[in-house]
């Protein structure tokens, strides 16, 4: 991957990356199309990166399709699919790890707490690997965002970060590889969230209110459906995450909700 990623690089192509662990689904096209807007080589990893999952959750669950996963990158235009095999990221021997000091400390960090640190190691790995002048993350995952940005700004990665926004299905569901594991029966209480948001951005329009009446609001709408555990929501200063007791600038809603077995996260700006 190197040596191609050299020769296109010699060959004058701007390098686009979608780092992803397959699955793919309409967001992650749409973080694709993005990138070839920003460059003109487009290359998508995939990979399920074990370093990101703590013990007891869905590694060996998670869901991949990697046939139909190649066939959609290349319909979308990619050069090249990126599809490295566990022991070929993590030699026995590894033990490098990228980790940073506060972001991780904040929303879904508190409940994952290696999480984030499994997530910067395997994706400086695949900037130092993929080499790309740009890489594209989606704003669903919002925490990851900007911890990717931090890092490359903080260890002077020579690739520019672009965000695109999140895809939704046609119910306001924000999309996710984990939306495979909902039954039937769960989908109104996993919309739940998005409503939830929803109810906040109309609360908070055009008024400076405390936090604690969106996130107030968003329990009891939640809580109505059965299945439903709040992990978290938080009202956050969308640069430091730090919590933000008055919304009088523009804030971060952000959420992280389990439906029976399935953690789903959303976020949306509040702007008053
Ligand atoms: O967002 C994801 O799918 C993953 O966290 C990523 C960025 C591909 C790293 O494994």
């Amino acid at each position: 991957m190197q040596a191609h990623s050299d020769e296109m690089r010699c060959l004058g192509k701007k390098i686009v990356f979608v780092p992803t662990m397959g699955f793919l689904h309409e967001g992650h096209l749409s973080l694709m199309r993005e990138g070839l807007r920003h460059g003109d080589y487009l290359v998508v990893s995939i990979f399920v990166n074990p370093t990101q999952f703590a013990q007891g959750e869905d590694l060996d669950s998670y869901p991949r399709s990697l046939e139909r996963d190649l066939e959609l990158v290349e319909k979308e235009g990619a050069g090249a699919a990126f599809t490295p095999r566990e022991n070929e990221l993590y030699p026995e021997d590894f033990q490098t790890y990228v980790s940073l000091e506060s972001l991780p400390r904040h929303l879904c960090g508190i409940s994952r707490p290696t999480f984030f640190r499994g997530v910067t190691t395997v994706v400086s790995k695949l900037f130092n690997i993929v080499k790309p002048h740009i890489a594209v993350f989606g704003e669903k995952d919002y925490q990851q965002l900007i911890i990717i940005r931090r890092m490359v700004r903080d260890m002077n990665f020579d690739i520019g970060i672009v965000g695109a926004p999140t895809i939704r299905e046609p119910d306001g569901l924000a999309m996710s590889s984990r939306n495979a594991y909902l039954t039937k029966a769960q989908r109104p209480a996993a919309l739940s969230l998005y409503k939830s948001l929803l109810k906040a951005k109309t609360i908070v329009q055009s008024r400076i209110i405390k936090a604690a009446r969106v996130i107030d609001e968003a329990k009891i709408i939640i809580t109505a459906h059965a299945e439903t555990d709040i992990d978290y929501i938080n009202v956050c200063d969308p640069r430091t995450l730090d919590d933000m007791p008055i919304i009088d600038r523009p804030a971060l809603m952000a959420l992280a909700v389990r439906v029976g077995k399935t953690r789903l996260i959303d976020n949306v700006l509040l702007v008053p």
